[in-house]
């Protein structure tokens, strides 16, 4: 489950150079269709989740209530108002990855992880998530590390992949 985070973490000089390329984005989609979630992202892109202050900013210089921008930010799984951990893993729940095996996979992840769905590992390394469809059902189950995607995973599968990421590979 995710939680509310009230502040941004980062330093002050970094929030604000944070907090400015924010602005400039606003002001680059000021006007236009659908722009808000195109903001959220490259906000989220900036600073790593939409903690509310970073929701605050976007809906005063968006000119619209906080109440719209935290709803699409509580809407979509891929946004997120805690930090994440240094790689995302995200673990297909999809039709044919969850007949395949995927909820094992996910199982098998809480417990080596030590952490629940949406929750990051106290070293900050992993987070875990589960996803609907990377469009490789053929070859389920399937699991994402960042941007790479593996197929046909299993526990043995898993524990490999997992090796070359704790040694800092990708
Ligand atoms: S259902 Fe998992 S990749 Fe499609």
């Amino acid at each position: 489950m995710r939680q509310t985070s009230e502040s941004c973490c980062c330093p002050v000089d970094e929030k604000e150079r944070a907090f400015d390329q924010i602005s400039n984005v606003i002001d680059l989609y000021r006007n236009k269709e659908g722009s808000l979630i195109q903001v959220l992202h490259r906000a989220q892109e900036i600073c790593g989740h939409l903690p509310l202050e970073v929701q605050e900013l976007i809906a005063d210089k968006m000119n619209i209530p906080l109440a719209t921008v935290s709803g699409v930010v509580s809407f979509y799984s891929f946004f997120s108002t805690v930090p994440k951990g240094e790689h995302v893993i995200r673990v297909c729940m999809g039709t044919a990855c969850y007949v395949r095996g995927g909820k094992k996979i996910v199982e098998h992840l809480m417990g080596h992880l030590g952490v629940d769905i949406g929750e990051t590992t106290k070293d900050g390394k992993f987070t875990l998530e589960i996803a609907r469809c990377f469009g490789a059902c053929g070859l389920a189950p399937a699991m994402m590390v960042d941007d790479a995607v593996y197929k046909q995973v299993n526990i043995n599968k898993v524990e490999r992949i997992f090796e070359k990421y704790r040694e800092g590979g990708r």
